[in-house]
């Protein structure tokens, strides 16, 4: 029990208490503020950020993407155990498989003069880092109103030196709502030339009908040679028992903070039919999840942050496509 205390000191004892609970209230508004500005703002930065704790892991050759969010990056890469808390179960295998495999089918196809469309670019580094041939363009698409990705993209690629390639063309694109011919047409692209599509972490934000469209686009303007690379998502992604799941939770979770929820995918068994019959296209390459996962597994170094799930747990299947 509190000996009784005279008034003046009853006083001072109270403002004590008070000042102590609003600094206290105060302290914890700013963390609070501070790590909310901490956390990824999109999916297109969470991606940057994964790709970066590759890059700094050496498992990704990217010098670019430090120029993106080197704040947040230098907190989220201080300790092993921050990596672990930006990184989801299976996310560093999944961002590494499929980088390397679209750099890889990328790199092998290009030819002089070729174009390389990077449809919702987020902050893809590859037009700045990739050794291509010759005359080869790229054009980067992104949705307009996204917030400021485009813009802090180029502000910051401007400031370090490196938007100095005229070789590549920004342009804004809403893959719902509009074609993908009419953009490239406005912004240059040239039908005659070969095309490379990347459709890299998109198509599970879009509907299967803007899928279908946007590559009945793609064929449209795509001269013989062209490729679609893209992935598709297990539909098992987007049932409910999805949000519960231990690899899959995490990422539901951070799409649905950010406003960019989930809304396609295909079941695997359904998949070729998918492409060759409803879209068209020839199927070059597949590589499922679990070859993935043994990719990664065999790769020096991924062990040491390998946390036992496949990759994006099991869901994501790459593919390389003939358009033409
Ligand atoms: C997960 S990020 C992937 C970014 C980048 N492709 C990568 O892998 O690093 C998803 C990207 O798709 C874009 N996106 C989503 N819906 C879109 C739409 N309807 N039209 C155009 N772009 C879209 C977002 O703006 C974002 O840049």
């Amino acid at each position: 029990m509190l000996p009784s205390l005279s008034s003046p000191s009853r006083f001072i004892l109270m403002k004590v208490v008070r000042s102590v609970a609003i600094f206290g209230v105060v302290l914890a508004a700013i963390g609070r503020l501070a790590f909310k500005t901490l956390v990824p703002q999109s999916t297109a930065e969470g991606v940057a950020m994964g790709k970066y704790l590759l890059g700094d892991s050496g498992l990704l050759s990217d010098g670019v993407g430090k120029h993106f969010f080197p704040w947040k990056a230098a907190f989220w890469t201080s300790t092993p155990g921050m990596r672990k808390v930006i990184s989801p179960p299976g996310g560093s295998a999944h961002l590494a498989t499929r980088t390397w495999f679209y750099d890889e089918q990328i790199l092998s196809a290009l030819q002089p003069g070729w174009q390389v469309v990077i449809c919702g670019a987020g902050f893809d580094t590859r037009a700045y880092r990739m050794h291509v041939p010759r005359g080869v363009r790229f054009f980067e698409l992104d949705l307009a109103e996204h917030p400021g990705v485009q813009n802090y993209k180029r502000r910051q690629l401007e400031r370090n030196g490196i938007l100095s390639a005229p070789n590549v063309t920004f342009l804004p694109i809403d893959f719902k709502t509009q074609s993908i011919s009419d953009v490239l047409a406005r912004g240059g692209h040239d039908p005659k030339q070969p095309t490379v599509f990347l459709l890299e972490g998109v198509t599970m934000y879009l509907t299967r009908e803007s899928v279908a469209e946007t590559v009945a686009a793609m064929k449209a303007i795509s001269a013989p040679g062209s490729l679609l690379l893209c992935e598709l998502f297990d539909a098992r992604l987007l049932t409910e028992a999805a949000r519960d799941d231990a690899a899959l939770g995490p990422y539901w979770k951070f799409v649905t903070m950010v406003g960019e929820p989930y809304s396609f995918g295909v079941e695997p068994a359904k998949m070729a039919s998918f492409w060759t019959k409803e879209l068209g296209v020839k199927i070059i390459a597949h590589k499922t999840p679990e070859e993935q996962r043994d990719e990664w597994l065999d790769t020096p170094g991924a062990i040491v942050i390998d946390d036992g799930l496949l990759p994006h747990g099991g869901i994501c299947h790459l593919f390389s496509l003939r358009l033409k």
